[in-house]
């Protein structure tokens, strides 16, 4: 009596864990959503110290997790590549590489204008970065994340989190 019941709950739990995955292979919780996140945070927490000086260390604390995630997600795939036709596909990924190095290089430009006192140079590097962002959203993530977070004026400022990045810090 007990074997069917156990049987039961194996399958309820196949069940689960199957539908876990479905979720998992539209885009939330991928590997790449994940390093996503923490990026979305450790910009967002750059965002509101940057011009405080008293903040330095952790300021390129903060700049060093975002390049170590952005270095992340670049070996990574983005969840629209199973939309691109398979002979544009390597094209893709070279293009999504290209600008994931972009966005590495505006980082490590911040840093440099951290560990230099530079305002001006670290509200440009930024405004970069918030550009790149943007940009590649567009073009990267897949059409529902697009529409759902890139219409947030919040995003359109130097980098800073549309609401439902917010929503996740
Ligand atoms: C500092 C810059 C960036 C931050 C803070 C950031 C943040 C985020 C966040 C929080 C998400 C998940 C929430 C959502 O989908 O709205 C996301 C998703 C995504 N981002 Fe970024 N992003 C940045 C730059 C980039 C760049 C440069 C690219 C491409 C070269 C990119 C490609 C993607 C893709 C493809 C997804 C969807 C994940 C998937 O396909 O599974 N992001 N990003």
């Amino acid at each position: 009596m007990i074997r069917p019941l156990a049987n039961a709950m194996t399958a309820a739990a196949l069940i689960l864990c199957c539908a876990h995955s479905t979720t998992f292979a539209e885009g939330d919780g991928s590997p790449l959503h994940d390093k996503m996140e923490q990026m979305g945070k450790a910009l967002h927490a750059v965002t509101k110290q940057l011009g405080d000086s008293s903040k330095k260390e952790t300021t390129l604390a903060l700049i060093a997790k975002l390049r170590t995630n952005a270095a992340a997600a670049r070996e990574l795939t983005p969840t629209k590549v199973k939309t691109i036709p398979e002979k544009n596909r390597a094209e893709f990924m070279a293009d999504y590489k290209a600008a994931m190095d972009d966005l590495i290089s505006q980082i490590d430009r911040l840093a440099i204008a951290v560990k230099e006192n530079k305002p001006e140079a670290q509200q440009a590097a930024l405004k970069e970065i918030g550009e790149t962002k943007q940009d590649s959203h567009v073009t990267y993530r897949s059409k529902q994340k697009e529409h759902s977070t890139e219409s947030s004026p919040g995003e359109k400022r130097n980098g800073e989190h549309s609401s439902k990045e917010r929503e996740d810090d």
